[in-house]
């Protein structure tokens, strides 16, 4: 059991500077050391360990990064989220959860749990409920998965944002526990397309991008789904608040319990090694380091994340 202590004397957010994000940083660089870089996914094991960044976007759209911030890694299940909203804006959320679970978990990412008892996965943060969101999303082929593209252009303001082809072929060639799961879930009755669905699934979590697109990503959701430049397309609070209560129930997988006692905020973990974090209706932090811990989420991220929280006092509760 991991006791935390923090400041007595909780700093000022309006403080939070390069100058502070790289202190965290250099105090928490070596923390890569007692994680290890995914390799069950080929392409992933080529990551440098050692890479590490730190990002925040504040209130006023202001971005702060520090560290190796022009590193691109894949999203991976942080795309997750935005499956979600599309899914939940297109079908409405009784829909979506009527064919999945609004569970936490005390397993691994990949584990079947309950597809072979309720016949349900367990929530859509976990493969098996992301796999069935996105074969929710309407469009053939690979539709589905360029309005999670789009989306996630949208929400960073980055229209270089694309798929990298070879960890998507190296997901697709190897990926034959999600495949099991979406035809498992295929016989249960809830999905009904063919292959190309898992196919958007993966090329989801092939995404390339950088930290500070994942503090900007934590921000839109931390703010209502309005834009980190104020732009208010997609705002919506009840969106917000269903995205931002399956982060902090599962986004960080059999993890989330103990993270939300320690960290305490919604947030979201990649095997990529970026962590999404929205801090409530403040600001979006995006970290990157890709050694894993063994829950599969960064190492070094969850580190850094913890200091800045402890510092600033931007646990909820
Ligand atoms: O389904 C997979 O194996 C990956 N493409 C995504 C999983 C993931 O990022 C889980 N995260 N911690």
């Amino acid at each position: 059991f991991n006791t935390v202590v923090y400041a007595q004397k909780t700093a000022d957010i309006s403080t939070i500077s390069e100058k502070t994000l790289s202190s965290i940083l250099e105090k928490n660089r070596t923390y890569y050391t007692q994680g290890k870089v995914a390799d069950y996914i080929p392409e992933l094991g080529k990551m440098d360990a050692k890479a590490i960044a730190f990002s925040v976007v504040k209130k006023n759209g202001k971005v702060f990064n520090v560290g190796d911030v022009q590193k691109k890694f894949t999203i991976q299940s942080i795309s997750k989220i935005i499956a979600l909203m599309i899914a939940v804006s297109e079908k409405g959320e009784a829909n979506v959860f009527d064919k999945m679970g609004y569970f936490g978990t005390d397993q691994p990412f990949n584990h079947f749990s309950n597809l072979e008892t309720t016949g349900k996965p367990l929530n859509p943060m976990m493969n098996a409920g992301a796999i069935l969101t996105t074969s929710l999303i309407s469009g053939d082929g690979e539709k589905s998965f360029l309005k999670i593209l789009e989306l996630l252009r949208y929400i960073t303001k980055n229209q270089t944002l694309d798929y990298n082809s070879s960890v998507y072929e190296s997901e697709k060639s190897t990926g034959h526990r999600n495949r099991g799961m979406f035809y498992l879930m295929k016989n249960n009755g809830l999905i009904s397309g063919n292959e190309d669905q898992l196919d958007n699934y993966f090329k989801q979590c092939s995404v390339e991008v950088t930290a500070e697109d994942l503090a900007k990503i934590g921000y839109f959701f931390a703010n209502e789904c309005v834009r980190f430049d104020g732009d208010a397309k997609y705002k919506n609070a009840e969106m917000s608040r269903l995205i931002q209560s399956q982060m902090l129930i599962a986004g960080m997988y059999e993890f989330s319990g103990e993270y939300a006692r320690t960290v305490g905020l919604p947030s979201k973990s990649g095997v990529g090694g970026g962590i999404t974090v929205s801090v409530p209706g403040k600001m979006g932090i995006g970290v990157f380091s890709p050694a894993l811990d063994q829950h599969g989420n960064s190492a070094a991220g969850y580190h850094m994340i913890l200091d800045l929280v402890k510092q600033y006092d931007l646990s909820l509760f």
